[in-house]
């Protein structure tokens, strides 16, 4: 498996280049926030404006069996491990956690995502959805420090305050064993859709910073990023 360190600031291996299935993907430019066509605006939005744009029945990326097959194999996925799933939207990802076996909770703060994450079921009691706002409030009180096997944030690290959330997931993660997983779209432009933002090469490489290990791969237009052994 190549794999490359992410602090040493070298181009990363675009080491799975499988046909992107371009599925459920809004365009780039779509509407601002006032409903003006074709704007691209660099605001971040709120969970209401999440509402909306899951309410016009837009979604993210749907989960495709590469990239399944490829959290398996790296991140590691076994039956009755902890899962955080962060900002899990209409809870798809999370589904797909929880089919492995795993004891999941999905944190997003739209009311909206959690409704339809619910209604789509809890996995014979696997997944317990939240609606939280890990920006205002970190992770939920009753989630023990060290208690969590991987902590997952799929297309949504780009709309959240990092530094605060890498805390928080390396206070939550098992202290040698926990993993972080970060899938985020690659966006060197700054003026960025409100809802289909990305990071930069050099945010994906700086997440990297004072973890023990640090591996990523290409899917397509997006970055796997696994990271071990917490900073903090
Ligand atoms: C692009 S969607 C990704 C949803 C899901 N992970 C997926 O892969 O389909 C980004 C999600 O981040 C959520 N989000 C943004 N900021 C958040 C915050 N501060 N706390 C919790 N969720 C947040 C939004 O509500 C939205 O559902």
């Amino acid at each position: 498996m190549a794999k490359d360190a992410l602090g040493s600031g070298r181009r990363l291996a675009a080491e799975v280049r499988p046909r992107f299935e371009s599925v459920n993907q809004p365009s780039p430019l779509t509407h601002d926030l006032k409903g003006n066509p074709n704007v691209q605006i660099s605001t971040q939005p709120t969970a209401l404006d999440w509402d909306r744009w899951y309410e016009e029945g837009r979604n993210t990326r749907i989960v495709t069996e590469i990239e399944s097959q490829n959290f398996r194999t790296r991140v590691g996925a076994a039956e009755g491990m902890t899962v955080l799933d962060v900002a899990c939207g209409t809870g798809g990802w999370t589904r797909q956690l929880a089919r492995w076996g795993m004891n999941v909770t999905g944190l997003d703060f739209s009311a909206f995502a959690i409704g339809a994450a619910r209604r789509g079921g809890s996995a014979n009691g696997l997944i317990r959805y939240e609606q939280h706002d890990v920006d205002a409030a970190g992770s939920p009180d009753w989630m023990e420090p060290g208690s969590v096997d991987i902590v997952s944030v799929r297309c949504g690290i780009a709309f959240l305050d990092r530094p605060l959330f890498l805390r928080v997931a390396g206070r939550l993660l098992r202290p040698s064993t926990g993993a972080l997983y970060v899938m985020t779209l690659i966006s060197e432009d700054e003026q960025q859709h409100a809802h289909m933002r990305g990071l930069s090469e050099n945010e994906v490489a700086e997440l990297g910073y004072g973890w023990a290990s640090c591996a990523a791969y290409s899917l397509g237009p997006y970055r796997c990023v696994v990271l071990r052994g917490p900073a903090n």
